[in-house]
């Protein structure tokens, strides 16, 4: 099975692609900031997509998640993509700071289009996921959890709402958009996120966000290598 990671952070993808040793091919999306690093695991191949920076810094958010996850699968047609990185949870459903989630599903969460139409359906998006991501959680003993998407790190009450509303567990800035560009090439789709911040625990999330960034990196790479080591 062909895998394809696509992630948003250099620091997020940092301890992964130093555990695989997998060396950066420069360029090979240009005029694209993505980046590509590429390892051979078990004779599969084994690609790490990042979306690449401007403006001095990574690509965070959905725009730039697209562009990656519609280069990656254009150019190394993956069999499963997966979405890794970290997240926002809350403390009310029982997360903690360092867990890691598996998707069990992803929709978006800052799309305010009225109406229990085509139009609302729409705007949250709800995307299918991985059909394999039940059993691989339980194999492998990780939480599962519904992913909401939107393009801001706070949590502003008109989200909030919708979060509540759908029952979403883990807010982070890219999964729908990675989804969404997957349901159409219909490629499976994955979402592993290791938790950093608890939008419910009264701290400031991107002080909480920074402090944690290094340790959910690494247990999110962990995390990765086992699901790879299950699935290639
Ligand atoms: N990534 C990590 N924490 C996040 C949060 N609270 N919201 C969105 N994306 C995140």
């Amino acid at each position: 099975m062909k895998i394809c990671f696509v992630v948003a952070m250099q620091a997020e993808a940092q301890p992964f692609i130093d555990r695989f040793g997998v060396a950066e091919e420069k360029d090979f999306f240009a005029p694209l900031p993505c980046r590509l690093y590429r390892a051979n695991v078990n004779g599969s191949e084994l690609d790490v997509v990042l979306n690449g920076q401007q403006h001095g810094s990574d690509l965070v958010g959905c725009e730039a998640a697209c562009v990656a996850t519609m280069a990656a699968i254009q150019r190394l047609q993956p069999d499963l993509i997966i979405n890794s990185g970290t997240c926002g949870a809350f403390r009310k459903n029982g997360a903690e700071i360092g867990d890691v989630y598996l998707s069990n599903a992803v929709m978006f969460h800052d799309r305010r289009v009225p109406g229990d139409d085509a139009w609302g359906t729409q705007a949250l998006g709800n995307y299918p996921v991985f059909d394999r991501a039940a059993e691989i959680a339980q194999a492998l003993g990780y939480k599962m959890g519904k992913v909401t998407t939107g393009s801001s790190l706070d949590l502003q009450p008109c989200d909030a709402q919708i979060i509540e509303e759908n029952k979403g567990e883990l807010k982070d800035m890219e999964g729908a958009a990675v989804a969404f560009v997957c349901s159409l090439y219909q490629i499976p789709v994955l979402l592993i996120k290791s938790v950093t911040d608890l939008c419910d625990s009264g701290a400031e999330t991107y002080e909480e966000f920074s402090r944690n960034l290094a340790m959910a990196s690494r247990a999110v790479a962990e995390a990765n290598a086992r699901v790879i080591q299950y699935l290639m």
